[in-house]
């Protein structure tokens, strides 16, 4: 994996947060238009931001070094912030991936602003 940052090889060796969560506040599963590749997202709020993060991906290995480095980084957030999450802000703070890899980058951004859209669903019925 000579052509990934240390930051990716590191989460793909040690991923964090994965696995399930009872009964979460939202959630979300997305897919990978390019790849089929797929993510599901359990999330916990307190108050207006996230507490808990965890996560189910199938999917190459720069997905599941994205989908255990956002789990972190977002962690704290307001949901306002998550839901202004991008791809590219992943995949930069995760020190880059390769050109034909950032698309992998997609699922984590998309399955979290979408599991903040499920919460607020939930929230409002
Ligand atoms: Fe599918 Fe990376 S090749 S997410």
């Amino acid at each position: 994996m000579a052509a990934y940052s240390p930051k990716v090889i590191e989460h793909f060796e040690h991923p964090r947060n994965a696995g399930e969560m009872d009964a979460p506040d939202g959630e979300a599963t997305t897919s990978n238009p390019v790849c089929g590749d797929r993510m599901r997202v359990m999330i916990r709020v307190d108050g207006e931001r996230l507490a808990e993060v965890r996560w189910q991906t199938r999917g190459c290995p720069p997905a599941i070094a994205t989908s255990s480095f956002a789990s972190e980084m977002v962690a704290g957030w307001t949901l306002e912030e998550v839901d202004a999450l991008t791809r590219d802000a992943i995949a930069e703070a995760i020190g880059g991936l390769p050109k034909d890899k950032v698309h992998c980058s997609v699922l984590a951004a998309d399955a979290l602003r979408a599991a903040v859209a499920d919460y607020r669903r939930r929230a409002s019925a």
